[in-house]
């Protein structure tokens, strides 16, 4: 018989074995609270639930490991089953729902914004926002404010209004969009959820400017960043978040939108598609141009740029605000009026804004990835998370954080040590022992770019 082969010792090493796999698979858990519980059924209906639509869920377009946002190149890494493709193999949805073409090449969502009336001319094309930091990012003076141009939601504009929204338009089976046919609506009780789950991820407070940065060209830019005569961003976005300063537009304003130009920009990367991308008219129907002003903390590693993807770099972002589409539109024409010209930065200083939006950036990946490593070392699983998902959510932070350092030859240093931090992390998934012991050597090497980049 086999079983008698199997000695003492190699039973108390099996039963060793299973101990540790037992206390990895099933981390030690706390009862939720009802806020936690809520925020976990939100999660789990933002990644699975369908409603009965055509298969895409929320997560389709916004993956947990990716910023929640697609842009060309993820899409290209997408199977080609994949539900946000539905417009190419599904034939009730071949005509006026998508345009694949735009989609892959340029990451632009069809979106009807002023109405299913007319799906032949009225529709507008727009680049997936991410959805991080919206506790900071939906409040305003006059309600609350989604996507870009702030009235992305049917009803009264909230988060959970803008759920309704977004199962209409993208989850359909046909175009005709019939409510209990086509796709069944959230119930009060799941937009509660989906709403608390989003507004779990991210960050949950602004920065506080200025930060001590060690790097000097990151410090350089924070300054332009927040000179009323030079860069003059902090109006808009202050302390690089996503609502206006309230010493500029009075208190309590929070996040409001302005014609900034985007839609006049010359040469917009899609121009020579031959494909048809309607003028987006902004918030209101029909509109007025308006857009809301997006944070950037995490506008970094959420490139591409502006509502309509139109910019791929962030330095070309940045540079936007020298030209002629800017300083010609309403707000820009506001600005200089209020300061006494347009906005005016030389290459360097380009360089330098876009080096301080990359740290800024940077350590936001690393405050997330250090959650995340914390919770995987006490063998803690977090609220709104799987199990599972810490791990590669930490790792892809990691290399965010890699990325957006190094596309801007920033902080060798941090850089560095975060490659360590990569390297202990990527071992993490699958790992039955010792996962506690490489979480702690992963957080040291955070720790260490961290101190590169900031005074601790
Ligand atoms: C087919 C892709 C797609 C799917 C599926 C999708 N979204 Fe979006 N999402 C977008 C696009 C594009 C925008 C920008 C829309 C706009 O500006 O009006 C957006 C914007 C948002 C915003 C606004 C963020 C902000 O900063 O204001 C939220 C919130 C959001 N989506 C949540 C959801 C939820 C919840 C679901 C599932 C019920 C969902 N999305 C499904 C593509 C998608
Ligand atoms: C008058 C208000 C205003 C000022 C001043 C302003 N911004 Fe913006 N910013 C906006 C609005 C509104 C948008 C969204 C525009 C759109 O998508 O059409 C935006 C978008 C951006 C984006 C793209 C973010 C993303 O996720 O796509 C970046 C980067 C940015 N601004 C950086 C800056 C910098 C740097 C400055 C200073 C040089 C600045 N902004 C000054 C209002 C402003």
């Amino acid at each position: 018989m086999t079983r008698a082969r199997f000695t003492a010792p190699v039973c108390a090493g099996i039963a060793v074995l299973l101990l540790f796999a037992g206390c990895r698979t099933a981390p030690k858990e706390p009862d939720p609270s009802p806020e936690q519980q809520l925020i976990d059924r939100g999660r789990a209906l933002f990644f699975e639930e369908t409603f009965a639509g055509n298969g895409r869920t929320c997560g389709t377009c916004h993956p947990v490991d990716n910023n929640f946002v697609l842009e060309p190149k993820s899409i290209a890494g997408l199977p080609e089953r994949d539900p946000l493709f539905v417009a190419e193999f599904v034939e009730a949805l071949e005509d006026n729902f998508e345009n694949p073409r735009l989609m892959r090449d340029f990451g632009l969502i069809l979106e009807n914004l002023d109405g299913f009336g007319d799906l032949e001319n009225v529709f507008t094309q727009r680049g997936i926002p991410h959805t991080l930091g919206l506790r900071r990012s939906v409040d305003s003076r006059d309600g609350p404010r989604t996507g870009w141009s702030g009235d992305g939601a049917p009803l009264d504009g909230s988060l959970r209004a803008f759920s309704v929204g977004a199962v209409i338009q993208h989850f359909t089976r046909r175009t005709d969009r019939v409510a209990g046919v086509d796709f069944r609506l959230p119930t009060d009780a799941e937009l509660d959820a989906l709403e608390a789950f989003m507004l779990a991820q991210g960050r949950q407070e602004d920065l506080a400017l200025p930060l001590p940065l060690k790097g000097l060209q990151a410090a350089r830019g924070q300054e332009l960043f927040n000179d009323p005569t030079s860069g003059k961003c902090f109006g808009c976005h202050v302390n690089a978040g996503a609502n206006a300063s309230p010493a500029v537009f009075g208190p309590g304003v929070g996040n409001i939108n302005f014609n900034t130009g985007v839609e006049a920009l010359p040469d917009q990367p899609f121009d020579r598609s031959g494909e048809r991308v309607p003028p987006d008219d902004g918030f209101g129907v029909p509109g007025i141009g308006e857009f809301n002003i997006p944070p950037l903390v995490e506008a970094a590693d959420t490139a591409p740029f502006f509502h309509n993807n139109s910019v791929a770099t962030l330095e070309g972002a940045v540079a936007f605000y020298n030209g002629d589409a800017f300083n010609n539109s309403p707000a820009g024409q506001l600005l200089a009026g209020a300061t006494g010209g347009p906005i005016n930065l030389d290459a360097t200083q380009v360089e330098a804004v876009s080096a301080f939006l990359r740290v800024i950036n940077a350590l936001e990946n690393i405050r997330s990835a250090t959650e995340l490593l914390e919770a995987i070392r006490d063998n803690r699983r977090l609220v709104g998370r799987l199990s599972k998902e810490q791990p590669t959510v930490a790792i892809a932070e990691i290399e965010d954080a890699i990325e957006v350092l190094e596309a801007g030859a920033l902080h060798p240093v941090a850089s560095a040590a975060l490659r360590e931090a990569l390297a202990q992390a990527s071992t993490i998934p699958g790992r039955v022992f010792s996962t506690g012991r490489v979480a702690r050597a992963a957080l040291k090497a955070l720790l260490e770019a961290k101190n590169d980049l900031v005074e601790t």
